[in-house]
C-alpha cells in the first residue's frame, strides 16, 4: 500500500488527541532509516519514532547512552524523507536536554530544523518540567516517556518493571498529569504494570503510548527489529515477534553465497 499518492491524510498531534477521545487505537513503531520508513509508512502506521534504541539496534551499543545528537539527525532525516503520512517523533538523546532548559531547546530545534521532523521525545516527569515548558514555548510538540527511561538505566540498575512500588506509581501518575498539564501531545508509558497504565490512561486526554504496559492504554509502540524479528536473543514478554526476517536473511544469504561460489550467478540474463 503507497502512500505516494496521498491519499491519506497526514496524523498531526491534534488527529492523535481525536483518536484518544474516539477510543480508536494508535500504533507506533520505531524506524531508523529511509528505507524501512518507506514500507512502515506505507503500511500504514500513525506514528514512526526515531528513537534512540538506534543505539542498540542500528550502532550495537548496550545501552542508549553513546548516541548523539548528530547521529540522531542523520537517522531522523532518512525517515524523514520517506514518509508521507505518519507522525514523526524523535528522541532527544542522552546528555542533550538534561543540562538546563536552553540546551533542550537547543537541541529540539536543531532536530527539527535540520531533520524536518514534526516532534521530539524527552524521558522523565517532574526533574525534566522546565526544558518541556521551555521547548513547547518555542512550538515544538513534546511527548514524555515515563517507566522504564532506558537513558536512566545506570540509576535503575536493571531493565525490570518499574513503579511495582507504590510510591513510584504515585509519582508515576502525577508525572503523567504534570506532563498533559503543560502541553506534551503524547506520553510512553515503558514497562510498568497493566493495572497502574491502565490508571494513567484514564487519568489524562493526552494519548498514552504502552511498550510493556499491558493493553488498557490508547496505543502501542515497539521497536521494528524485535516486531521484525532481526534481533534474537531479546524476547521480553511484552514483545509480540511478528516476523522472522533473522531467517528469512540468514537464509537468502546462504543461497546467494552458494550461488556465487558456483559461479550459478550472476546468469547470461542477468549480464549485459
Ligand atoms: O528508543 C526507543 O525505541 C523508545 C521506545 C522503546 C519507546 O523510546
Amino acid at each position: 500500500m503507497s502512500t505516494a499518492s496521498g491519499k491519506f491524510k497526514r496524523i498531526t498531534t491534534h488527529r492523535l488527541l481525536e483518536m484518544k477521545a474516539a477510543k480508536e487505537p494508535i500504533a507506533m513503531l520505531t524506524a531508523y532509516d529511509y528505507s524501512m520508513a518507506r514500507i512502515i509508512d506505507g503500511a500504514g502506521i500513525d506514528i514512526l519514532l526515531v528513537g534512540d534504541s538506534a543505539s542498540n539496534v542500528m550502532a550495537g551499543n548496550e545501552t542508549t547512552l553513546p548516541i548523539t545528537l548528530d547521529h540522531m539527525i542523520w537517522h531522523a532525516t532518512s525517515v524523514v524523507k520517506a514518509v508521507s503520512r505518519a507522525l514523526v517523533v524523535v528522541d532527544i538523546p542522552f546528555g542533550s536536554y538534561q543540562g538546563n532548559s536552553s540546551e533542550a531547546l537547543k537541541s529540539s530545534i536543531r532536530i527539527m530544523k535540520e531533520s524536518g521532523a514534526h516532534a521530539v521525545k524527552m524521558e522523565g516527569g517532574i526533574e525534566i518540567k522546565e526544558s518541556i515548558v521551555r521547548v513547547l514555548s518555542a512550538g515544538i510538540p513534546v511527548m514524555g516517556h515515563l517507566g522504564l527511561t532506558p537513558q536512566s538505566i545506570y540509576k535503575f540498575g536493571t531493565y525490570t518493571v518499574r513503579a511495582k512500588a507504590e510510591s513510584e506509581a504515585r509519582k508515576l501518575v502525577e508525572d503523567a498529569k504534570l506532563l498533559e498539564e503543560v502541553g506534551c501531545f503524547g506520553i510512553v508509558l515503558e514497562k510498568i504494570p497493566a493495572k497502574l497504565a491502565k490508571e494513567v490512561a484514564d487519568s489524562v486526554k493526552i494519548p498514552i503510548i504502552g511498550i510493556g504496559a499491558g493493553p488498557d492504554v490508547d496505543g502501542q509502540v515497539l521497536v521494528m527489529h524485535d516486531l521484525f524479528g532481526i534481533t534474537q536473543d531479546f524476547k521480553p514478554r511484552f514483545l509480540r515477534q511478528y516476523a522472522d526476517l533473522n531467517k528469512i536473511i540468514g537464509e537468502a544469504t546462504q543461497q546467494y553465497i552458494k550461488d556465487v561460489k558456483a559461479k550459478d550467478f550472476p546468469s547470461q540474463e542477468e549480464s549485459y
